[in-house]
């Protein structure tokens, strides 16, 4: 039964790791991160971030401040939607 749960858990924080989902990302985000601005605002000329790692540590701190509570695989995809979608950065890791 062990082994029946840890390969569950190498399967699942295999693909989170390898594969951003997109989808959920912007799921996520269009339910909970347009309240307090739009995502006009990534490409606002107001827009201050200027890294992939930025961009993560400014979801993660919407993210608390918002009190979501998500998950890092929800950070990592809602960081991913948006830097598809807006800013484009280099991915770098
Ligand atoms: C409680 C209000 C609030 C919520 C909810 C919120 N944000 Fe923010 N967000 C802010 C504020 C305030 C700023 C700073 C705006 C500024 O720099 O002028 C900001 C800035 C940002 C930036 C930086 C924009 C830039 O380039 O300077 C990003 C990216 C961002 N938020 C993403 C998110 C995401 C993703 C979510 C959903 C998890 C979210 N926000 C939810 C208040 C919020």
């Amino acid at each position: 039964m062990l082994r029946i749960i840890m390969t569950c858990c190498l399967l699942f924080s295999s693909t989170s790791l390898f594969a951003f989902d997109l989808e959920n990302g912007k799921a996520l985000h269009d339910e909970n991160c347009v309240r307090c601005h739009t995502d006009k605002l990534y490409t606002s000329d107001k827009a201050k971030i200027t890294s992939y790692e930025k961009l993560h540590a400014r979801v993660r701190q919407c993210e608390l401040m918002a009190e979501l509570t998500w998950f890092d695989d929800e950070i990592d995809d809602v960081t991913a939607y948006i830097n598809a979608n807006f800013y484009r950065f280099e991915i770098s890791k």
